[in-house]
């Protein structure tokens, strides 16, 4: 099979170590890879295929020859570089938020919509919020079958997903805590060990940054603007692993053994025993998303309830970005 040169970009970041560790657990097929990030980062020595490969700093010239340039540095670099990397000739999967919502830019889970993959006019594919991407897994196909109309959802997200910084913190936070001493929060607005907060910014009525790409990545990915989502997302003390609690209102009644039925089959997708349930410390360090806790509710009417956990820095992240080159690089070849 022909080897591809891939760059990393953000390669020291929490989910860019885990590009570069997927990228050997995959067997992807990798002639030489390119690991960017800050200027700051120049030099680093990370772990890569049994040696060590030497960090770079990005900048416009750092894609010559590269075939898949995978993004995670943020929205800002992602803005500036991702167009750079597609004039170069690279397939870009960006996991920012720069180009989720750009029409000419797809929004892809591949168990979902892959097919959407197959057109852009920008070169860039996007990945969706990690929040979003285990939602879409878990409900697609309880969609397929019988439709949705609205989904409540609550998040309970681990601080890795606020990056390799965060982890730090909350680390060295809850033993100071412990000890009884005070922590100087910098990348949390509040304290976060042994506390749960809604850490980002508000946004539009009161809802805040994470809630409303819920809602409409969603809508985008499904191509369906009239389904109607109601977010509420949280940070918990987790250190990796998103949970979320999700009631789905379907077009027609669903039972529970009907959803057990199609989740059990479904790609990407663990269903849990009934006496077991979705933990994110179980599905940390897995590719999939872990489905449980169904019941029918007792409030909506075609309503159901799940817990869904999966691992915001593989399935939420750096997995879903290698599973789309996979499907599009290595299918073709
Ligand atoms: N964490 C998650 O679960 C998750 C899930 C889905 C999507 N994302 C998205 O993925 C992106 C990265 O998240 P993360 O959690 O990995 O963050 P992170 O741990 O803070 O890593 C950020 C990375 O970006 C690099 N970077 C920052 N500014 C740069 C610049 N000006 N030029 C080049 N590289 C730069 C950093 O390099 P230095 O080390 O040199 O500063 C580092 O490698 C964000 O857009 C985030 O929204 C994250």
């Amino acid at each position: 099979m022909r080897r591809l040169r891939v760059a990393v970009v953000g390669a020291t970041g929490a989910v860019g170590r885990q590009m570069l560790s997927l990228l050997e657990e995959r067997r992807f097929p990798v002639s030489d890879v390119v690991p960017l990030a800050s200027a700051q980062s120049a030099g680093k020595r990370l772990s890569f295929g049994g040696g060590e490969v030497e960090v770079r700093a990005l900048g416009p010239g750092s894609f010559e020859g590269v075939e898949l340039a995978l993004f995670s540095a943020g929205a800002s670099v992602s803005r500036e570089f991702c167009p750079v990397a597609a004039q170069a000739g690279a397939l870009v999967v960006d996991n920012s938020s720069a180009w989720r919502m750009d029409p000419q830019v797809p929004l892809v889970v591949p168990e979902a919509n892959l097919a959407a993959a197959r057109t852009r006019p920008k070169g860039i594919i996007a990945n969706p919020n990690c929040s979003t991407i285990q939602m879409i897994v878990a409900l697609d196909p309880i969609r397929r079958a019988a439709g949705i109309s609205r989904i409540f959802v609550s998040t309970y997200q681990a601080v890795s997903g606020k990056g390799a910084r965060a982890i730090d913190e909350l680390r060295v936070a809850s033993e100071r805590s412990l000890r009884g001493e005070e922590h100087a929060y910098q990348v949390f607005p509040g304290p976060m060990a042994f506390n749960v907060q809604a850490d980002w910014k508000p946004a539009e009525g009161g809802y805040n940054e994470e809630e409303l790409k819920m809602v409409n990545e969603t809508r985008k990915i499904w191509g369906d603007p009239s389904i109607r989502v109601s977010p509420t997302t949280m940070r918990v003390p987790v250190l990796n692993g998103h949970t979320e609690s999700i009631v789905v209102e379907t077009t027609r009644k669903v039972t529970v053994a009907e959803a057990r039925r199609l989740l059990s089959s479904a790609p990407g997708v663990v269903l849990c025993d009934e006496d077991r349930q979705p933990l994110p410390l179980a599905a940390s360090g897995r590719d999939e998303v872990f489905v449980g806790r169904i019941r029918e509710d007792l409030a909506v009417d075609n309503g159901l309830c799940l817990v869904v956990a999966a691992d915001n820095l593989r399935k939420g992240a750096a997995t879903n970005a290698i599973q789309i080159a996979e499907k599009l690089l290595l299918a073709a070849a």
